[in-house]
């Protein structure tokens, strides 16, 4: 009764935008709101030809959308040069000085570009790519720290119609070279290293081991950012500064279909292997533009900052191509937010007076363990909005976060979407839309989501289902690259011509939604996708280990901690040592982010079927609870439950 009372409470903590915010914002009440909504889904192709005239096409499109579900088609036949729309056009509406991005290096190194400098350099890196033999469709990866060359390679990569593919700095050389070999990549970007948390990240080194697996690197671009020794291979490896002083600032951007591909971003699936998502050209910049313009409210003297690594999909759409695209100054930094102390991020927004910062709920989370003298020494009055992605938000940290770093006076975006999805989907207007901690609220423009249950029928209020989008829109995964039969099993099986999102959610009587989480076996850690085959595969392929299954078990920054459970080969003994080289396994195969909290070696074996398959839930719920409550009937022989038991127990 009491807990009933109490999410009650928690349910009914509104907050709406004051006055003052929504008087100046783009959408300022619910009335417009829902005006503009209802025509996004009922006349979609007004809607969206009308915000895609804001950008240059070189040649306007005969129709908005042509779908054959499960493949869509936006803006057929137009010509439009993506990079134009985020550069080059800003030189002429008079943009020209304006500060476009404002970068911070990790040891404290200050650049700022304006709108007309970033214009040279991504013209002469594109001069670089052509003179290095890169052409339009061929793909090129990108393993760069976050510096603010690591925008001009993709855009530059945009502008000529080459494909990129950036992989996440933290990343290991075996995730590299499986991503070059699932791309057929040619060509690489990457540099010497750069800086996390005072040591050197070795990109380059890495690079170099993932190009001994994989041959089809012909060229490998190398900026100089920490001044590391490393080795450059003859005929294939050059430096970015030296080929720089070769070609003009000048590059003509030619136009390109609109469903030119874009990008290519390996996202992790419910199997072992990522999948690569494939993002063109029109729909996705439309949508990173419109997004950024009514879910940020972007004006033009806003100080944008979003936290996200250019590796995820965040960086993608809300560093390099919404808010340039929106002509907005914006922050780009370099290193984590504790070095030297959790401050630094408040020292950043102090120093250039953002007004808009875009995080996710773990730094959050990590923020408030850190303690409130740290924002509170600092002056944080230019801020105006807030946003967070990657996971459902808990109400804690909302309310910290609105507190703490808003002073209780800046909405939050809570903003819902996937890599697959390119931009924002589910997301209160920060002017007019009523929040709740823990809710994404209303679908964006265009955006026709639902809750269903199996049969495929809308679920009532507060009755939990599938997450689904029942309707094309611009900025959509256009395919998984090179596999069609994954796409359409991955995305389109479960209802005809409607996308199924892989999250759990429920809608209040309000309509906001509520994302309760991933339905598949897919963790999320620190609002990042990790998939539960993806660890298991790379446990299994450590000589000592016959079998290893991995669960997800709540973590308190993390959101989602990694605990695996391991049996060994014959001879191979359990033992601390064991456990310490198994993670270090794990980190080498896929990188840091999927390293293993825990790891355990049951010795009764892991809970199986009569046919064999390991039962993840019951260890999901011994890790979370210790018990288990669930239906055991399947399950093959108990004693393996209570020996698991007494093992959790010991640590
Ligand atoms: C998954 C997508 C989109 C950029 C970051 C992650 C979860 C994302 C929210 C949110 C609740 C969220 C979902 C989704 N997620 N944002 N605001 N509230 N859950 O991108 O790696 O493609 O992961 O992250 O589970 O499916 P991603």
């Amino acid at each position: 009764m009491s807990k009933n009372i109490e999410s009650h409470l928690i349910e009914d903590r509104v907050f709406k935008p004051s006055k003052e915010f929504s008087k100046k914002a783009r959408v300022s009440s619910m009335a417009q709101y829902r005006r503009m909504y209802k025509e996004s889904i009922e006349k979609p192709s007004l809607f969206w030809a009308r915000e895609a005239k804001e950008l240059h096409w070189q040649k306007p499109w005969k129709k908005v959308l042509e779908w054959k579900a499960p493949f869509a088609k936006w803006f057929t036949e137009a010509k439009l040069n993506v990079c134009e729309n985020c550069v080059d056009r800003h030189l002429s509406n008079g943009r020209k000085n304006k500060a476009a991005i404002i970068w911070e290096g990790e040891p404290g190194d200050k650049r700022v570009l304006t709108y007309h400098q970033l214009h040279r350099e991504v013209c002469r890196f594109s001069n670089v790519l052509e003179a290095n033999g890169v052409k339009a469709r061929d793909r090129v990866l990108i393993y760069m720290p976050m510096v603010p060359e690591a925008a001009i390679a993709m855009l530059a990569c945009a502008r000529i119609g080459a494909v990129h593919s950036v992989v996440f700095g933290g990343f290991s050389a075996e995730s590299i070279s499986d991503r070059l070999e699932d791309s057929g990549a040619t060509a690489v970007i990457t540099a010497d290293g750069g800086y996390r948390r005072g040591k050197v990240v070795p990109l380059k080194k890495n690079v170099d081991d993932a190009l001994k697996k994989y041959q089809g690197v012909k060229r490998c671009i190398v900026y100089q950012r920490t001044n590391e020794k490393v080795t450059m291979k003859r005929g294939r490896d050059v430096w970015w500064h030296t080929e720089a002083k070769k070609v003009s600032a000048d590059h003509t951007p030619k136009g390109f279909d609109s469903e030119h591909p874009l990008f290519i971003l390996y996202t992790s699936g419910s199997t072992g292997k990522p999948k690569g998502i494939l993002h063109t050209s029109g729909g996705y910049l439309v949508g990173t533009y419109t997004s950024s313009k009514y879910i940020f409210d972007m004006r033009n003297d806003d100080i944008f900052w979003c936290t996200a690594d250019v590796g995820w999909v965040t960086g993608h759409s809300y560093i390099v191509f919404g808010p340039l695209a929106n002509g907005v100054t914006q922050v780009m930094y370099e290193g984590a937010p504790n070095y030297p102390d959790f401050g630094r991020f408040w020292d950043i927004v102090e120093e250039y007076g953002v007004t808009t910062f875009y995080t996710a709920p773990t730094a959050i989370r990590a923020f408030i363990k850190a303690g409130d003298h740290l924002p509170d020494a600092r002056d944080l009055s230019s801020l105006r909005l807030l946003g967070t992605v990657g996971e459902p938000i808990n109400p804690e940290a909302w309310m910290w976060y609105r507190e703490k770093i808003g002073s209780g006076r800046c909405p939050i975006v809570d903003t819902w979407w996937q890599t697959e999805t390119g931009s924002i989907m589910i997301s209160p207007l920060p002017g007019c839309t009523p929040t709740k901690p823990g809710t994404a609220t209303l679908p964006f423009f265009g955006v026709d989501a639902a809750i269903l249950d199996e049969e495929g029928n809308e679920c009532k209020a507060d009755e939990g289902g599938k997450l689904v989008i029942r309707k094309p829109w611009p900025s959509m995964l256009r395919t998984i690259y090179g596999d069609k039969a994954r796409y359409r099993k991955t995305y389109w099986n479960d209802y005809e011509g409607i996308y199924t999102a892989g999250d759990g959610a429920r809608t209040d009587k309000n309509g906001n939604f509520w994302i309760v989480g991933r339905l598949d076996d897919v963790l999320n850690v620190s609002g990042h996708r990790l998939g539960t085959a993806e660890v298991e595969s790379a446990l299994v392929a450590h000589k000592d280990v016959a079998e290893a299954a991995v669960v997800g078990r709540p973590h308190e920054i993390k959101g989602q901690g990694i605990v695996a459970f391991v049996t060994l080969k014959g001879q191979a003994k359990a033992s601390p040592a064991a456990e310490k080289d198994l993670k270090a396994h794990v980190t080498k195969a896929i990188g840091a982010i999927a390293r293993p909290d825990e790891i355990y070696f049951p010795p009764d074996g892991l809970p199986k079927t009569r046919s064999g398959k390991i039962m993840r839930r019951i260890l999901k719920e011994l890790v979370a609870t210790g018990k288990v409550t669930g239906n055991v009937t399947t399950l093959e022989d108990f004693t393996v439950v209570r020996s698991l038991q007494k093992l959790l127990q010991k640590k």
